[in-house]
């Protein structure tokens, strides 16, 4: 079982609450009612270990995809712990099971490019999703979201988990989010491997009903809108570039 800290119990821990430094998500913190968390940050030993590994400038490319992949599957394992089920009767060679199924293909939304890097994991984890792509990019001038390629499966009342590595100023995130609620996707949870208070802030604000799940929330965003200290641009180090 994977140990999440549901962020409202944060609270408590005195380091990590000083760490966050947007007071409007403090707020929200301080505010959180039980029973209906929206950020979930998974601390577990292993991801933690990999997202260092990740951080670390020293970490070659191909190390790089294969702890992002690593570290994809762990965060799907959460993001998908309410995913519905249905009865499936099986027979063992020793007689027959009363088991569970998915109730349904779960849809990944890849924001491209760098969403691409969860992409790998989630699909091992879940090899018969359906996978939908938007394409946003970031205006660096004024960090603002323009929207460039779109195209995402029927929704059809799936679990969706639209995915970006990195929850920056969340101007791309609320950007994909109101792209997938136009299509009708309705259980949203937006998967990240490091986010800012900024960026939690936006997307909790824009989108009543998303969950964000993640392995980080960093202290702040530089000038340019950079996690610091973040990993750097996720795209730039899973393709190479
Ligand atoms: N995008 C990235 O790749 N890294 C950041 O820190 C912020 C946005």
């Amino acid at each position: 079982m994977i140990r999440v800290v549901l962020i409202n119990l944060w609270v408590h821990d005195v380091a990590r609450v000083q760490a966050l430094q947007s007071n409007s998500v403090r707020s929200m913190i301080d505010h959180q009612p039980s029973g209906n968390d929206r950020v979930i940050v998974v601390d577990h030993p292993l991801v933690q270990h990999k997202l260092t590994l990740l951080r670390d400038e020293r970490t070659p490319v191909a190390l790089f995809r294969q702890l992002i992949k690593e570290v994809a599957m762990l965060l799907g394992y959460e993001a998908l712990a309410q995913a519905a089920t249905v009865d499936a009767n099986v027979v063992t060679p020793m007689g027959p099971h009363a088991g569970l199924a998915l109730a349904d293909d779960p849809v990944f939304v890849s924001v491209l490019r760098a969403g691409n890097g969860l992409l790998d994991g989630l699909l091992m984890l879940v090899p018969t999703a359906k996978v939908g792509f938007v394409g946003i990019a970031r205006n660096h001038e004024t960090l603002e979201a323009e929207s460039y390629y779109t195209k995402l499966p029927n929704f059809r009342g799936r679990d969706v988990l639209l995915i970006d590595p990195m929850l920056a100023t969340g101007n791309t995130a609320v950007a994909a989010l109101s792209m997938v609620r136009e299509q009708g996707a309705a259980r949203v949870r937006l998967v990240s491997l490091v986010a800012s208070p900024t960026g939690v802030a936006h997307v909790l604000e824009a989108d009543a009903d998303v969950t964000i799940v993640t392995a980080a929330v960093d202290p702040e965003l530089d000038a340019k809108g950079y996690i610091v200290p973040g990993l750097g641009d996720a795209g730039d180090r899973i393709f190479g570039t």
